[in-house]
């Protein structure tokens, strides 16, 4: 109603979405602090808000979702908190059939894995196997990622196919380096979200969020909802994206 003073999220527009949606899932700890509750309860939560959101992305119609969950720098954490994530991790990847019920969907994982133990490795496998051939929304789960070291390895390759002369210099360009990282054959996200007010990108997809909108709340990632996630993609669709041109109307 039009007197009425409570913020309303527009009608997003169906035709119109993001392709890709990459969202930096922070603020779980803080969360859990101000309730007095120990970190961990924060991110058992915050796994729970995972679970709503891709289930409202994929609602929605939102092709690619690209969601954060461990930074190549996290492990300077303390043990116990490391070890309560990737316990979280191996929880998600066991139950992803339930968490995906009847939802087509594609599961990968970028990041350098090698360094998971056995457990994990056997079921990022197993669950990447199991969803590769199903045709719905595509869900990158970003663990052990840390963009510098991802276009570091890109280098590497690339440095090395000149190396044994099956690459000229002159043939590197954007497209080949996009071939190279963890996200190749995809599309690079339109929209980028962050909770927790912090206003920084944190080592996420550096190399593909050249042109990407970014958005940002305050809520932490608990209390982040289906409604939040309207808000950000309605925003998203009354921004100018000109990608260094200029206006076409
Ligand atoms: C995000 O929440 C989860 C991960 C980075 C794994 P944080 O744990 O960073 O929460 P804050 O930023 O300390 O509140
Ligand atoms: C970014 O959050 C990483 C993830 C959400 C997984 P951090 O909490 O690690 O980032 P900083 O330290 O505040 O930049
Ligand atoms: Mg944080």
């Amino acid at each position: 109603m039009f007197f009425s003073k409570k913020k309303q999220t527009k009608e997003i527009d169906y035709n119109n979405l993001p392709k890709h949606i990459g969202i930096i899932m922070d603020g779980n700890g803080r969360w859990a602090k101000r309730r007095g509750l120990p970190r961990s309860m924060g991110h058992q939560a915050g796994s729970e808000t995972v679970r709503t959101v891709i289930r409202e992305a994929n609602k929605i119609g939102i092709k690619y979702i690209t969601i954060y969950a461990f930074s190549t720098e996290n492990w300077k954490r303390p043990k116990e908190e490391v070890d309560y994530l990737m316990s979280l991790l191996l929880d998600y990847f066991k139950n992803a059939e339930k968490y995906l019920a009847g939802e087509n969907g594609i599961i990968r994982v970028i990041g350098d894995r090698s360094v998971f133990n056995d457990d994990i490795k056997s079921e990022i496998e197993r669950v990447e196997r199991m969803t590769a051939d199903n045709t719905g929304n595509i869900l990158n789960i970003a663990i052990n990622y840390g963009s510098q070291e991802e276009i570091l390895m890109g280098v590497k390759k690339i440095a090395q196919k000149v190396k044994d002369n099956e690459l000229n210099v002159e043939d590197i360009d954007a497209k080949l380096f996009s071939s190279m990282l963890y996200t190749k054959d995809q599309p690079d996200p339109d929209l980028i979200i962050r909770t927790s007010g912090e206003q920084r990108l944190s080592n996420f997809l550096l190399w593909q969020s050249a042109y990407s909108e970014l958005w940002f709340t305050p809520k932490n990632w608990p209390d982040f909802n289906r409604g939040d996630l309207e808000q950000a993609i309605y925003d998203f669709q009354n921004r100018k994206r000109r990608f260094g041109g200029v206006d076409s109307e």
